[in-house]
Formats: C-alpha cells, structure tokens, sequence
C-alpha cells in the first residue's frame, strides 16, 4: 500500500483490504490535471503572500507541471493502491523533492482541494455537456424543419388524438432540449466560486490569499463561508439533478423512436447500422440503441437520489461520506454525454415513412374537435358541439366508416342543422393541421416560425 499522509498519529495502520476500502483513487484519479492545476495556484499564493519562498514555489511548479507531463506521457502511472489522488500527488513531490514536496499543504486540506478539484473538474464537463446538448438540437431542429409540413397523427394516452406534424412534434422535443442547456448554464453560474483556503474547515493563521487563488483558476470569487465551502455539496446535486432530466428526455424520445419503428407504427426507419439483430431470430431488428438509452436513465435517476442520501444526514462540516459523490456524478456525466451521442447518431440517420404517417390521420377520428369547433364557430356551446359530434362518431362507427367526411350532409343534419357543405374540406388532415395557427400551434409556418426561435436561443446561450 502507498503511504498515506496521516500515519503518523496512530500506532497501527489499516489492513490493506481497509485502506483499499477506504481509497478514492479509482474514481478521482480523473481530477488529476485540475489538481494539479490547484496545487500550482495554492504553491503562488503561499508564494505571494511569503509563505513559501518564491525558490522554493518556483521548484514547486515546475515539479507540478513535471508530473502533469508525465501522466499524460504514460511515464508516470498512477497508483491504484494510493489513498487518492491528492495524497498520490503530494507523494510523488515529497519523493522527488524531498523537503520541498513537504511544503505545499500548508494552509490547505484535502477537504478543500477536493471540493476545489470537484468544481474545476465540473466546469469543464458542463460545458462539454452543453456542447452535446446544443450538437443534439441541431440534429433534431433539422429533421424538425425537413418534415414541418410532414403530416401525422398525434397522440395522448397512445391513442390517436389530432393530426400535427413531424416538424411539430420535434419542436417538442427540441424545446425540452434547450430548457436542459440552460439549466446546465444555472448550475455552472451558482457553482463558479473557488473553496481553496477554506482548509479543513475554518480557513487558516497563515495569512492566504483566497481572492487571489479563486481568480488564477477561474472562478468568479472564493467561496464566501470556509465551512460552507468544505460541506456543500448542491452542484454536484443540481449537475446530477440536470443529468437526470436531460437523460429523462433522451428516454422519452426514445420510446417514441421505438414505438414508431415497430411494425404496428411502422412511422419511422431506423438506420440498419443503428439497429442490431437476435442470435436466434433471423428475421430480427431491434431498435436496441433507443432501448439501452431508455434503460440508463435508470441509473442517472438513480444517481441523483444516491446524492442526496449521502447527503441527507450529514453534520457539518466535512464527513468521509462525502468521497462518495464522485462516483454517482462521473457516472452521469458520462452516460449523458454518450447517450446524446449515440441519440444523435441513430436520430440522424433515421427516417420517416410520410404516406404510412398520413394514412394513420385516418380511422381515428382525429378530426372530432375539428369538427366540434366548426359547430362553436356557428354559434354552438362547446360542450354541445362535442355531444353533436360525439353521437356523429358514433354513427360513422356503426356503419363502419373511418372518417366524419364518410357522412353524407344529411346524416350530420340529423345531429345538428349548422352543419354545412364547407365542413367537408375542414376536416382534412391537411386542413385540421394548417388551422392551427395559434402561437405554439401544427400550422407549418408556426413551426417553421418556433425553430428559428429555437435556434436564435441556443445560438445567444
Ligand atoms: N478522497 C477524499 C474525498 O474524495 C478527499 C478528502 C479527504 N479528506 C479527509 N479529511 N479524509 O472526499
């Protein structure tokens, strides 16, 4: 086992399976480059402020940038048996520079490294995050503006409901899209203050500079209470909370994708290259990416809530329970940014079947309200003109006709004389679309009108 930094005090240290139990490394040796990037902030400051001799800090930085070179040259491995990464790095100063590498923790803890290390590391993965997301909308709002005027039946609880449009029913999508950038954009805003100086918990005698470390890295300021700095954890919560949706978003797509490529729907075709087979039914194409996408939601949504276990009956400030909010975010960050990818593949390659679509518009009756708004605009209560239409339906069912237009106007007199001759072109799914010209409505022109405003959001974002 590497040394850990506290040996010292106690007579006997864990046994292996212990200290291997307790060691953070496999998980946070991904912040090894924000560490580091940490430590030659915090070896400036102590500099600055004549903590450290600037000989001393000086050797201190290159050694720090040293070891970063090294990591990512491969020529100096990690140690997975090391406590963590923080413990891995002062180790490897203190080897190499003996008493020198023994100088940098002052004025400093692992509790406040790694919350710094957290939300250095956290900002550069949301906005790759944000990235992804806004790559995704730009798949979607293009397929969305090649079908605007693509007819097809819209659905509530999966039974046919409207006649809308691809272009419409991706705009939904699209929409659902922007809101996760955004909040992803929240978090990082209420996130962007640097802990380093808090300490263990209290700050330090020795006379930091916070301000000083907080803008070198980046941050918009240090964090304004050392205790709040060492025990919060809320943007790890709302990043995980902010993956769980966008995830949720993915999934319910997905379940539209897969519903709409089976053979019932048969709405969409899913590219063969993002479908996969059975290895004992010949005749199998699975829509598979779309369902393993649904399915890792599971654990997103997971994430979330083990977050906020760990967190729900922790005394301030620092407990070791905290080591555990990695795993759970890393573990979103990742699934997200690959299900956005592997969405976007499938999606774009995807396409959809227009006459199969539009023929769906008939046998439904998704042009009922239609036809009961015709009724209103002549002057007929609502609630009675949806009883007409209701017993019109009901007609067309027992003499097996699949749409009111079936009708002759003589039987829809029977329901109700305001019926005319002009309701007949109304009620074309065509028509039933292009009426709905009402802000946030089907009429093409509105979609098209709905993602230039998409658009001009996520380009000002
Ligand atoms: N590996 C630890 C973590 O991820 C670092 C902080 C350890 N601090 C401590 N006092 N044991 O939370």
């Amino acid at each position: 086992m590497a040394t850990v930094l506290w040996a010292e005090r106690l007579l006997e240290q864990p046994e292996k399976e212990a200290l291997s139990f307790q060691s953070s490394i496999s998980v946070d040796k991904r912040l090894v480059f924000v560490d580091i990037q940490g430590s030659q902030s915090h070896v400036k400051m102590l500099a600055k402020q004549g903590i450290l001799s600037a000989e001393t800090a000086a050797i201190l930085d290159k050694e720090l940038s040293r070891i970063a070179r090294d990591v990512e040259q491969g020529t100096l491995k990690i140690d997975d048996n090391a406590e963590d990464i923080h413990s891995f790095i002062e180790n490897v100063l203190t080897e190499r520079l003996g008493d020198i590498g023994r100088t940098i923790h002052a004025g400093r803890s692992r509790n406040d490294q790694v919350a710094t290390d957290f939300r250095l590391y956290l900002k550069c993965a949301v906005s790759e995050i944000i990235h992804e997301v806004h790559a995704t909308v730009t798949t979607v709002l293009d397929k969305a503006e090649a079908y605007a005027a693509t007819i097809m039946p819209g659905y509530t609880h999966v039974q046919r409901a409207q006649p809308i449009t691809v272009g419409f029913h991706l705009t939904a999508w699209a929409s659902a899209l922007i809101r996760d950038s955004t909040r992803f954009q929240d978090a990082l805003k209420r996130f962007d203050e640097c802990p380093l100086g808090a300490g263990a918990l209290a700050t330090s005698t020795l006379a930091l500079d916070r301000e000083y470390t907080a803008s070198d890295l980046g941050f918009n300021g240090p964090v304004l209470n050392a205790m709040d700095a060492v025990s919060d954890r809320d943007f790890a919560l709302e990043c995980a909370a902010a993956c769980a949706i966008v995830q949720t978003h993915l999934s319910r797509f997905c379940e539209d994708i897969i519903l709409w490529s089976s053979a019932e729907f048969n709405f969409m075709h899913v590219a063969d290259k993002w479908s996969t087979g059975s290895s004992i039914m010949p005749q199998k194409k699975n829509p598979d990416f779309a369902e393993l996408i649904r399915g890792k939601t599971g654990r997103v949504n997971g994430n979330i809530v083990c977050l906020l276990t760990v967190l729900k009956g922790l005394p301030y400030a620092y407990a070791k329970d905290l080591q555990e909010d990695k795993e759970a975010l890393f573990d979103s960050i990742d699934t997200v940014k690959q299900s956005l990818r592997m969405f976007r593949g499938m999606f774009a390659t995807a396409s959809f079947h227009e006459e199969q679509m539009k023929s769906a518009c008939t046998g439904g009756f998704l042009e009922a309200t239609d036809a009961a708004e015709y009724l209103v605009k002549k002057g007929l209560p609502f609630r009675t003109a949806h009883e007409v239409v209701a017993r019109v339906v009901r007609d067309c069912i027992e003499s097996q006709q699949h749409h009111i237009a079936e009708r002759s106007l003589h039987d829809l007199k029977v329901h109700s004389t305001l019926f005319e001759a002009d309701i007949y072109d109304l009620l074309r799914p065509e028509h039933c679309v292009n009426a709905r010209t009402v802000h946030g409505g089907t009429n093409p022109q509105e979609v098209l009108r709905q993602i230039n405003v998409l658009r001009t959001m996520y380009a000002a974002q």
